[in-house]
């Protein structure tokens, strides 16, 4: 009787030790899953931490988990077409996918060091207030004052310029469409110096 007490809280103790310890391996399991990957493919074009140093490529440190996971499927399901992420994510798995969402959202954001003041002013006033002469909405009252976004809506602060102001043409061309037209009605309503000067203000944001 004795004996089978000892080995039913043995099997107890052992039961919740080992759940406990699955638990607390489970996001160091996520993020060893997400390196493995990243330091495969993604590092080439986005930097081990996110943070593009090329400018061509968009900077993914500190940019919202939901808004990734749906870029990442949307890329995969093709409904955003861009030839090397459609490969990229041909193969990756719904956990995979997750673990990378949650890998790069987890980085710390960094910005640039914006050059032409004068011209980040008038995309600060776009940005702010939008152009109510044209009817742009100020980007603001979706991307968040500082740029920082929110889930599914992306942080701008700190991206490239230049990817910034190319998604904004393919938005217009309706390359990318996968926004449900949201963008496409603002950007279409943007002159080509409003892109630039937009660009270069978000790029500086913190
Ligand atoms: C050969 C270069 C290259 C590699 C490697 C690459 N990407 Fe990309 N990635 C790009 C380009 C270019 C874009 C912009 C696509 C566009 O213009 O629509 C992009 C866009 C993205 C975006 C959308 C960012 C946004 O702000 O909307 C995510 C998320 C992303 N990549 C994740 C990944 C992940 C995860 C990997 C690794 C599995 C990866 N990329 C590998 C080039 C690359
Ligand atoms: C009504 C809300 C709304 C307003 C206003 C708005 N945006 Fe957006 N924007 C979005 C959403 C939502 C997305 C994400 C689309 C998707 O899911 O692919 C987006 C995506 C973007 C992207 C792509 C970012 C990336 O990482 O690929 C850029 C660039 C952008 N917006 C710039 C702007 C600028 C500049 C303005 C102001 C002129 C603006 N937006 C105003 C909602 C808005």
């Amino acid at each position: 009787m004795f004996n089978l007490f000892i080995s039913a809280a043995f099997i107890f103790f052992s039961l919740t030790g080992f759940v406990s310890a699955a638990q607390s391996k489970e996001p160091e399991a996520e993020k060893d899953t997400a390196l493995k990957i990243v330091q495969d493919k993604c590092q080439h074009c986005h930097g081990i931490n996110g943070e593009a140093s090329s400018a061509i490529y968009p900077r993914l440190a500190g940019q919202h988990k939901n808004y990734i996971l749906k870029q990442l499927h949307d890329f995969r399901s093709l409904r955003r077409k861009e030839a090397t992420m459609n490969e990229m994510t041909a193969n990756l798995s719904d956990a995979q996918i997750t673990a990378l969402a949650a890998y790069f959202s987890s980085q710390p954001a960094i910005s640039h060091r914006v050059r032409d003041k004068q011209l980040a002013a008038v995309g600060e006033y776009i940005f702010q207030k939008g152009n109510p002469y044209s009817g742009v909405a100020p980007c603001s009252s979706c991307h968040g004052e500082n740029g920082e976004g929110s889930e599914l809506r992306p942080r701008l602060a700190g991206q490239h310029k230049r990817y910034v102001a190319e998604q904004l043409h393919s938005f217009t061309e309706r390359d990318r469409t996968n926004d449900n037209a949201i963008m496409f009605s603002i950007a279409s309503k943007l002159t080509e110096l409003e892109v630039e000067a937009v660009a270069n203000y978000v790029s500086g944001l913190k």
